[in-house]
């Protein structure tokens, strides 16, 4: 088996996980989830960061101790993971000895590379970004992203090296067009490694809830190179043999746009220090908007993901979002548009193809059926299906691979209507025409069932048992390019047919 390894950031715990980190999440979770149909081992590592000042002072503002603060919030990340149905394979919170370890090691590791230096920082750092500002990127003394004033500071900090890696980042990019996706993100950072890299402070003296910097424990680790470290520590470093010999490099570490620059330039730079191999690729996503605004804490429009998949469901929240936001634009979270997804997309498609196959199965033939085959109709439409959806996923256009198991639900559908099974059960001369169109439902059920389970997991399910499918979705394999699944068993009691998805009447 290949061995897949696939990360998410791993995320602040100063607020709730909202509808941004639902995204991120999701995306790699029906990544993972299609490399896993693919037969590949794939390792899934998600987490929280938990040092830095934005941490201590969102405890002392909830008035309880750092360290109970962090394991409160780092629970609600972890049970958005279980509600959302995300099949991480280990959940790392920088906290944790294990990581501590991590990150201690590879610091010695770059410092005995020569990369590590004292000097004097004197500068501004924002603390809601959690990183230094040049004066000249600040509008009016604030940071212009959270348009809060900048802090200055002058400490005595270490020093990491970066202006060393510009020539050899640059390499690696040119070298590696996929180390960078989308086209848009790695011209972004091309342009910052051509306007020059500075070196930049790695430790902090006033910052107290952070991991000790070796050789200077009055110090503690930048809470970025503290963080950036997880993908590694997730896996084991410094212990190099074992999983992370079996992992590392990661073959794709999914961020969203705003964190590019620490995963494509100071984290390779690291590595590279370090003598540790880079990552395959990052892949910098685009921004989830609520009605049109950009999530923000003081607009007031946080959107908890999991009030919406306690109502509507997981599966639908997934859908919507891997639908409706693309990963090289930003994309909007809308109650009517979710809405009208939902009924028209879910609820009349998908939802209708299945309950309708199934009781015509039930009404017309005791729900057993007499042929399984895709029949001349269907059979192209889901090759056809196959190859776009894996192109689309390899492309990590996961909106076109959904769309690729839509052309199958379409034109099942129509072959519903045109096939008038309700008039052919009417009419024994025609009882094997009707006996292969409710097979070749079924086998379009079956490949939507697959080709949706990364992104709808618990509805797919619900598919595959209905139809009696072996062995269980989880187990299962893609078909090999060009083949197909083998067909659904005949003579056996399919499931009852309930409504997958029943529509929403008003929100
Ligand atoms: N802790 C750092 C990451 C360290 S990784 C070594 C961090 N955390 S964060 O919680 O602020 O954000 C993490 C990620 O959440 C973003 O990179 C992005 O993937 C996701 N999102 C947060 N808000 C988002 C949206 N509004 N839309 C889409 N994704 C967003 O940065």
């Amino acid at each position: 088996m290949t061995p897949f390894f696939i990360t998410t950031p791993i995320y602040y715990i100063n607020a709730r996980p909202h509808l941004g980190h639902a995204y991120t999440t999701m995306v790699a979770d029906a990544i993972a989830r299609s490399r896993r149909l693919l037969g590949d081992d794939v390792f899934f590592l998600t987490g929280t960061d938990e040092h830095g000042q934005k941490v201590e002072r969102a405890a002392q503002k909830a008035g309880v101790k750092t360290a109970v603060f962090a394991d409160e919030v780092a629970a609600s990340f972890r049970q958005v993971c279980q509600d959302l149905h995300i099949t991480n394979d280990d959940f790392i919170r920088t906290t944790e000895p294990r990581h501590i370890r991590g990150v201690q090691a590879l610091f010695e590791k770059i410092a005995a590379a020569g990369d590590i230096y004292k000097g004097k920082y004197e500068g501004f750092y924002c603390v809601g970004c959690e990183r230094f500002w040049p004066e000249k990127d600040l509008i009016d003394g604030k940071c212009p992203d959270h348009k809060t004033p900048a802090q200055w500071l002058s400490e005595e900090n270490h020093f990491f090296r970066l202006s060393r890696f510009a020539a050899p980042l640059r390499e690696h990019i040119r070298k590696h067009p996929e180390f960078i996706v989308p086209d848009i993100r790695k011209n972004e950072i091309v342009n910052v490694i051509e306007g020059g890299l500075e070196d930049i402070s790695v430790s902090r003296a006033s910052a107290a809830w952070g991991i000790p910097l070796p050789g200077d424990p009055g110090q503690t680790v930048y809470v970025w190179f503290d963080a950036l470290i997880n993908y590694i520590s997730g896996v084991g470093y410094p212990d190099t043999n074992g999983t992370f010999a079996r992992y590392w490099p990661a073959d794709l570490h999914v961020i969203g746009k705003d964190i590019t620059r620490f995963h494509c330039i100071i984290w390779p730079a690291m590595l590279m220090s370090a003598g540790v191999p880079l990552p395959r690729t990052v892949l910098g996503h685009g921004w989830v908007h609520f009605q049109g605004e950009k999530l923000s804490k003081s607009l007031g429009n946080i959107v908890n993901p999991l009030d919406i998949s306690e109502r509507w469901g997981a599966d639908a929240l997934r859908y919507y979002l891997l639908r409706e936001v693309p990963l090289w634009r930003d994309g909007d979270f809308t109650w009517d548009l979710f809405i009208q997804r939902y009924n028209s997309d879910l609820a009349n498609d998908w939802g209708n193809l299945f309950t309708r196959t199934v009781s015509m199965v039930h009404r017309y033939r005791g729900g057993k059926l007499a042929v399984a085959e895709a029949g001349e109709a269907l059979a192209p439409v889901i090759q056809e299906a196959w190859a776009s959806y894996h192109a689309a996923f390899d492309r990590f256009e996961i909106e076109a691979g959904i769309e690729a198991a839509w052309t199958i639900i379409r034109r099942a559908n129509r072959l519903v209507e045109e096939g008038a099974p309700w008039n052919l059960a009417k009419d024994p001369a025609r009882a094997q025409d009707l006996d292969r169109l409710l097979g070749s439902l079924v086998v379009a059920l079956q490949n939507t069932a697959l080709l949706l389970f990364p992104v709808m997991p618990s509805k797919a399910s619900l598919v595959w048992e209905a139809l009696r499918l072996e062995p269980s979705i989880d187990q299962a394999r893609f078909p090999a390019p060009g083949g197909a699944l083998s067909p659904p068993p005949t003579g056996v009691v399919l499931g009852e047919s309930k409504p997958l998805f029943p529509r929403i009447e008003s929100k």
